[in-house]
């Protein structure tokens, strides 16, 4: 039986008074709630203030990106160890946004796996495609080369330590879900394609869905059998609203 998680990417929001409200809410409205994994991912900058916040609650602390590369000469990035350092558990690697905006690539996105799981950091794999991609019917061999990319690199053991998110670039900020059963073909292709490795590790790992997850729609996708929770950007600002989520997972 895999446990629902729920995870908040707050991308590049938040200050330290929006934060306290923010996670102080969160925090007295999951007490009821002990059958979700909860999470949050604030900007790097506030790591340490929720790192202080959470202390003795059941919600974990995660960050959204990191460098591949060990501490160095590397201006402006993160290593894992200052991710552990400051009590992360969990890293998103390969976010939309980063390969989009930033140019990662899938060989790159690969090796930061590697990277965050060698630092004993659970890495939440993004894979998804574009509006374009999906209207030209590629979907499946977007997301099975995103994915292959990893798996190629760090075997398919590796993956049984991690989380995958599919996220359809398409339903990222847009208020436009993929519907449960468009979202559940996907995380089927997904298992499927780990279990043409490994059927245990396949059936172990939890596959998030993110694209416009609300209160009013996560009931019917945490409700489909290879949707295992969500990563939840624009609803994870408001504290009712990710509670909403939480709930509809519990
Ligand atoms: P939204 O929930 O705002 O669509 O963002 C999803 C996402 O990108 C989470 O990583």
């Amino acid at each position: 039986m895999r446990r629902i998680l729920v995870a908040g990417n707050w991308k590049m929001n938040g200050s330290k008074t929006s934060i306290g409200h923010l996670l102080g809410g969160i925090v007295s409205g999951l007490a009821q709630v002990s059958d979700v994994d909860v999470l949050v991912c604030p900007p790097f900058p506030y790591l340490a203030q929720v790192q202080g916040l959470l202390v003795g609650t059941n919600v974990a602390l995660g960050a959204q990106n990191a460098s591949e590369h060990p501490p160095g000469a590397f201006t402006g990035e993160v290593a894992v160890e200052m991710l552990t350092d400051f009590g992360c558990e969990y890293v998103i690697v390969g976010h939309s946004e980063r390969r989009a905006l930033y140019g990662e690539t899938d060989a790159q996105v690969a090796h930061k796996f590697e990277t965050v799981q060698s630092a004993g950091l659970t890495p939440i794999l993004c894979l998804g495609e574009t509006l374009e991609e999906r209207e030209s019917g590629v979907t499946e061999t977007v997301v099975a080369r995103q994915l292959d990319a990893v798996l190629e690199r760090v075997g398919v053991k590796a993956i049984a330590d991690a989380v995958v998110a599919y996220e359809p670039v398409w339903a990222i900020g847009t208020g436009r879900t993929a519907s449960p059963d468009q979202a559940q073909a996907v995380h089927a292709f997904i298992r499927a394609r780990v279990a043409g490795h490994d059927t245990q590790v396949a059936q172990a790992l939890r596959i998030l869905y993110g694209g416009s997850v609300k209160g009013g729609n996560a009931q019917e996708l945490f409700g489909k059998q290879d949707i295992d929770g969500g990563l939840i950007g624009g609803a994870s600002l408001q504290a009712d609203d990710f509670l909403a989520i939480c709930h509809a997972a519990h």
